[in-house]
């Protein structure tokens, strides 16, 4: 028998759970929400919640004894990786056999980690990729809903042409131009008000000192600071941390019961508890959301799942690369974490790339441009059940993401002749590699939408059961992904709560 029953359980606490958990809470629905890792919200010894990149702690990855950063080595030299102790960190990397996912672990998921990169995809692709979809709504509703309530805001462009954190993009810009290539601002969730006051030594720094993928500890308009401070808010929201979710099963009834798995700081499982709820709603991210299906259709405890649950997953087309600029072109020793410029090439048919600006934060000058490009990779793969690690596994190829970087190296091929400048070869491993192909930031599908579930992220083959993050993201699109994600999640709770739950 199913303990402790709500009449919502939203699994997860990043973009699609956060929103799931206000909406729910808005209309009155007793809600849980169910988090894997912690609530980042208790300093350190340090006085810190986060660690510093420079120099990161056990507070920096999930369960690891190494940070495991995607700039692997710079001059070759592994300098950047440090051995840390096991702990519920910030930040994950999953491994899969060939592309690994960075995932941000805790209460507010990605938003803890990210770039804060707000982007609205272009209309006429996000038309191509969700053709199910009313745009027009999309455009004038749900987007301007997202965009409000995650906070985006803008750089003063004044500012960003005269202070030194930028210089790094105001070259990459030049060097673009140079190509007859076109750059665009694009927005962010970083107070750039915040900003502007570290650079003028009156406020604590954080996107200046570093501080991104292992948190930020100000400045920026995490989930735990937006939506989910308003799910709590109502007063109908409850949050638990440290519980994995592994099992759902359906009672006769039609009640939902979550098998989770309580652990400890040191990730040992010390209770398994169940949860019984009448709506479920599953924010968990694209690989956690999708292994939590697959393996419920693998062990029949959710067996009219549809045979699409598990396909149509891609990395967003990410490449990451470094340029080698000439002496004089330098790039500054002091860089902002935070992107605020991408080199804008999508209109390009042939070779689709949207390209961020990305920083190097080093603390010197190391005439590196790096780039994170979202190339328009149509390569998809699936994931499936294994039965031995009771987990999901990912069918990605080398070969497909070789079809990534082949969309990068294009692009940049023509930035290097129109500036005579090269790539580097040291910055991510040993062998020389300029193109990281094999990891994502943006992990996309597994569960899309109108394939796996309608045309509103209910779930096909079960009532009352939704998906709102990014597994219903068809693998790609085209830009970061976190404000349509959030926009897709307003749509969803928006027709849900008018259709699904009148009493
Ligand atoms: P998300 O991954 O945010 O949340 C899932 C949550 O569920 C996590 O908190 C996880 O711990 C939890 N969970 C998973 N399985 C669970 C289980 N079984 N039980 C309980 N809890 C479970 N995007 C963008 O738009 N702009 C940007 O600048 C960047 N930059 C960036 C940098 C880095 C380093 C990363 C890693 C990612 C980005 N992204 C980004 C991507 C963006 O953060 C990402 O697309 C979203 O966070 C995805 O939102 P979701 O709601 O899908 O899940």
């Amino acid at each position: 028998d199913a303990v402790d029953n709500a009449p919502a359980i939203v699994i997860g606490s990043g973009y699609g759970a956060a929103v799931a958990a206000l909406r729910l809470g808005q209309a009155g629905i007793r809600t849980l929400v169910l988090e894997m890792g912690k609530a980042w919200n208790t300093p350190g010894s340090d006085g810190k919640i986060f660690c510093s990149t420079r120099e990161p702690d056990e507070r920096s990855m999930w369960f690891k004894t190494r940070t495991e950063a995607p700039l692997a080595t710079f001059l070759w030299l592994d300098v950047v990786n440090q051995d840390i102790s096991p702990h519920p960190g910030v930040l994950d990397r999953v491994r899969y056999a060939n592309m690994s996912v960075f995932l941000g672990r805790g209460v507010g998921g990605g938003s803890l980690v990210n770039g804060s990169m707000a982007v609205t995809p272009l209309r006429s692709y996000f038309a191509e990729q969700f053709p199910t979809v009313d745009t027009a709504e999309m455009y004038s509703t749900y987007f301007p809903r997202a965009r409000a309530m995650l906070g985006v805001n803008t750089i003063d462009p004044a500012w960003f042409e005269s202070t030194e954190w930028y210089r790094f993009s105001r070259i990459s810009r030049a060097h673009a131009e140079k190509t007859g290539l076109r750059t665009t601002f694009v927005p962010s969730v970083y107070d750039f008000g915040h900003m502007q006051r570290e650079a003028a030594g009156t406020a604590t720094k954080s996107a200046l000192a570093g501080e991104v993928i292992y948190g930020n500890n100000h400045g920026k308009k995490s989930l735990d600071k937006t939506y989910l401070a308003a799910a709590l808010g109502t007063g109908n929201v409850t949050l638990h941390t440290l519980e994995r979710a592994r099992g759902i099963r359906r009672l006769s009834d039609g009640t939902y019961v979550v098998t989770v798995d309580r652990i400890d700081g040191t990730g040992t499982v010390v209770e398994t508890k169940e949860y019984g709820c009448t709506y479920l709603f599953l924010g968990a991210g694209s690989v956690g959301t999708t292994e939590l299906l697959v393996r419920a259709r693998a062990k029949g405890t959710l067996p009219a799942l549809d045979t699409s649950v598990g396909a149509g997953w891609g990395p967003n087309g990410n490449v990451m690369l470094g340029r080698a600029n000439h002496l004089w072109d330098t790039v500054g020793a002091n860089q902002s974490t935070m992107p605020v410029m991408g080199i804008d090439d999508w209109a390009n048919t042939a070779n689709p790339v949207f390209a961020e600006i990305a920083p190097l934060p080093t603390g010197l000058e190391h005439w590196v441009s790096l780039y994170l490009a979202i190339t328009k990779n149509t390569e998809r793969a699936s994931f499936t059940y294994d039965a031995a690690g009771d987990s999901a596994k990912l069918g990605w190829s080398a070969a497909q993401s070789a079809v990534s970087s082949s969309m990068a190296k294009k692009l940049f091929d023509r930035i290097n002749s129109a500036n005579s400048t090269m790539y580097r070869y040291d910055l991510f491993g040993s062998s020389n590699k300029v193109f990281a192909d094999d990891f994502t930031y943006h992990p996309l599908g597994g569960c899309v939408l109108g394939k796996a579930t309608d045309g509103y992220g209910r779930v096909k083959g079960y009532s009352k059961l939704y998906v709102t993050d990014g597994s219903l993201v068809p693998g790609s699109i085209g830009v970061n992904p976190f404000v349509t994600i959030t926009a897709l999640a307003e749509r969803t709770m928006a027709r849900v709560l008018v259709e699904d739950t009148a009493p």
